[in-house]
C-alpha cells in the first residue's frame, strides 16, 4: 500500500439518498420530448431508463415502457444528456465511448420531501452557455454571496467535469464547470472524465413541466441551503453521473465537443420525465434512508440484473432510425454548429451563421485537487486510505488553493488545508491543528487514536480522532489528527469502491 499523503476532511451530514444504477443505455439518439417535442432533437443524447421513450413520450408513454436500461424495475423514468463527441483534426467525429452506463442519485435534502407527481419533468443546464464565470475554483458554500446564489450562477455550477484517474486522489464533486482541455486531459484524466449534472430540487408546488423550466429552482447552495420563495416544495435532489473514456484519444489530434455543439462544456444539461408511480417513489422516499445509499438496501425495490438493463432498448422512430450518433462522420448529429463562445450560443437550429468570435475558448484548468479522505481499518494492523468526492457533496466545503499547482504525474500530491466546514453550518467549527506535511511512502501503517474529541456543527455531532501514524520503512512519524464522522463512513467507503468497479465494465 502506498500513502501518498494523509490529511484533514470533513464531511457535511451526509443526507439519505440511493444511487440508482443504470447499467444499460436504452439509445443513443436525437430524441428529446421536453425541447423538441413531436421532432427529431437538434442534437443528439445517450438516453437510459424507460424504453418507451420517443419524440411526444409523456408519463403514460413511459409507464407502458416493456422495460428499463436502470436497475430498479418500479422506475420507469427517463433520463438523457448529451453525450461527449471527438472531433479529430481531420473533421471526422466520432462518440467518446460511454463507460458503465449512467448513476441517477436520489438526495433527501430538507425536510418533507415530495415524490414527483405524474407527468413531472425537469432540465438542468442551458444547451446555450458557453461561459463560465464564476471563482475558480468555487468559494466555500459558507461564504457564497447572493451573487453566488442567483439562479443563473447555480445552473452554472450544478454541471462538472470530473478528471478521472484512479491512481491518485479522487477530484471533488462539481469541481470543475467546464471540460478541462485536451492538453490538461491527456496529462491528468487517464481515466476519462466524469459528467456530473444536479437538478433544482425547489417546485412550485403546481406545474408538472414548463418550457422554460419555470416551475422549479436551484435550492441556495444546490443541495443545501434553502429554496426560493414560491419554490419551497422540496423534491428529491436528482444528480446524474457518466464516464466517457476520453483517454481513448490521448495522443490524438482534435477536440472535444459536447453533443450540443460545445466545446467548453459550459452547455451541458440534463433532463428527466418521472415514471415513477409517484405514491411508491414516495414510499422510498420516506423508507429508502439506508446510508450507504445502495440500492440494494432499500426493500421496496426490485433489482434487475445488469444483462437485462443492458438488454433494453428504444425502438428509435423511422425517421432517425438509420442515423449514426455513434460514428456520425463529418459533422455532428442533427448538423449541430459548433460554437465555441463566450457569448451565448444562437438557438439550436437556427440558420444564421454562428456569430465569429476571436476570444480563445476557455483554457482554464483546475489543479488536480484532492478529494475526500476516507478510513477503513482493516482489522487494527493496516488502514488503507483513499479519497473521494463523497455523494451529495458536490459543492466542496473546503479551502481549496486557487489554481494548485497540476501534480506532476504519478507524483506526491501536496496535502489540502481542508477546513471544518459544515456546508449549512453558520458559525464554522474550529480547524484543527495543521497536519504535518511529512510524505510517507512506506509499505505498512499503523495508526493509534491518542486522543478523541467531539463538536457539535449544524446540529449533526462529529467526533474527531486523534492519530498517531506510524509508517516503518521511512522511519517517519506524522501526526495526523483525523476527522471522522461518527456514522456511515465506512459503508460509504465500500460503496465508492463498488461505485468505481461497477464504472470499469464498459457497456
Ligand atoms: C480522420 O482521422 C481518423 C483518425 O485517424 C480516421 O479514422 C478517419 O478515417 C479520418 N477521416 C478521413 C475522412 O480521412
Ligand atoms: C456569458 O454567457 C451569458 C449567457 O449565458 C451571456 O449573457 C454573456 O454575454 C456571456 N459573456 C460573454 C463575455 O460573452
Amino acid at each position: 500500500m502506498k500513502v501518498s499523503w494523509l490529511s484533514f476532511a470533513l464531511a457535511g451530514s451526509v443526507s439519505a439518498f440511493w444511487r440508482l444504477e443504470c447499467h444499460g443505455r436504452s439509445g443513443v439518439a436525437r430524441i428529446d420530448p421536453l425541447v423538441n417535442p413531436g421532432t427529431p432533437a437538434s442534437h443528439a443524447h445517450a438516453i437510459h431508463g424507460g424504453n418507451n421513450f420517443g419524440f411526444s413520450s409523456g408519463y403514460d408513454d413511459l409507464r407502458a415502457s416493456e422495460c428499463t436500461s436502470c436497475s430498479v424495475k418500479e422506475d420507469l423514468s427517463a433520463y438523457w444528456f448529451p453525450p461527449i463527441y471527438f472531433e479529430h483534426s481531420n473533421g471526422t467525429i466520432e462518440m467518446v465511448p460511454q463507460v458503465g452506463g449512467m448513476l441517477v442519485y436520489y438526495i433527501q435534502i430538507g425536510d418533507n420531501v415530495k415524490a414527483f407527481p405524474r407527468g413531472f419533468s425537469m432540465i438542468s443546464g442551458d444547451t446555450r452557455r458557453r461561459n463560465f464565470t464564476g471563482p475558480i475554483p468555487d468559494l466555500e458554500t459558507s461564504v457564497w454571496t447572493a451573487e453566488e446564489q442567483t439562479q443563473s450562477s447555480l445552473e452554472g455550477k450544478a454541471l462538472g467535469f470530473n478528471c478521472l484517474n484512479y491512481n491518485r486522489d479522487a477530484e471533488r464533486f462539481g469541481s470543475r464547470h467546464f471540460l478541462p482541455t485536451k492538453d490538461y486531459m491527456d496529462e491528468n484524466c487517464k481515466d476519462g472524465i466524469r459528467l456530473e449534472l444536479v437538478f433544482p430540487s425547489c417546485w412550485n408546488g403546481k406545474d408538472t413541466e414548463s418550457p422554460d423550466q419555470s416551475h422549479v429552482a436551484f435550492s441556495s447552495l444546490l443541495q443545501g441551503g434553502t429554496c426560493p420563495e414560491g419554490f419551497e416544495t422540496r423534491i428529491p435532489t436528482i444528480l446524474f453521473e457518466s464516464i466517457f473514456n476520453t483517454n481513448a484519444f490521448n495522443g490524438v489530434p482534435g477536440r472535444f465537443v459536447i453533443g450540443n455543439g460545445d466545446p467548453t462544456g459550459n452547455g451541458f444539461h440534463g433532463d428527466l420525465i418521472s415514471g415513477w408511480e409517484p405514491d411508491f417513489l414516495q414510499g422510498a422516499i420516506d423508507q429508502c434512508k439506508d446510508a450507504s445509499g445502495q440500492q440494494s438496501a432499500c426493500p421496496l425495490f426490485t433489482i434487475q440484473d445488469e444483462e437485462t438493463e443492458q438488454n433494453c432498448k428504444i425502438d428509435l422512430p423511422s425517421e432517425i432510425r438509420d442515423e449514426d450518433c455513434l460514428r456520425p462522420g463529418n459533422q455532428m448529429p442533427g448538423n449541430v454548429q459548433i460554437y465555441d463562445g463566450p457569448g451565448y450560443a444562437p438557438p439550436p437550429g437556427s440558420t444564421a451563421p454562428p456569430a465569429s468570435t476571436t476570444a480563445p475558448p476557455q483554457t482554464l484548468s483546475l489543479g488536480y485537487t484532492p478529494g475526500e479522505l476516507v478510513i477503513t481499518d482493516n482489522g487494527g494492523d493496516v488502514i488503507t486510505i483513499a479519497k473521494a468526492a463523497l455523494p451529495g457533496e458536490m459543492i466542496p466545503a473546503s479551502t481549496l488553493t486557487p489554481n494548485a499547482a497540476v501534480l506532476p504525474a504519478g507524483g506526491e500530491a501536496q496535502p489540502s488545508n481542508v477546513a471544518l466546514v459544515n456546508a449549512e453550518s453558520e458559525p464554522a467549527p474550529p480547524p484543527p491543528p495543521a497536519t504535518t506535511t511529512t510524505l510517507v511512502t512506506s509499505t505498512k501503517v499503523w495508526a493509534n487514536i491518542v486522543a478523541t474529541t467531539t463538536f457539535t456543527s449544524a446540529g449533526a455531532v462529529y467526533e474527531v480522532e486523534i492519530e498517531e501514524v506510524y509508517v516503518t520503512v521511512t522511519e517517519t512519524q506524522t501526526i495526523n489528527p483525523i476527522v471522522k464522522r461518527m456514522e456511515a463512513e465506512k459503508g460509504i467507503a465500500r460503496m465508492l469502491h463498488h461505485h468505481r468497479n461497477a464504472h470499469r465494465h464498459a457497456i
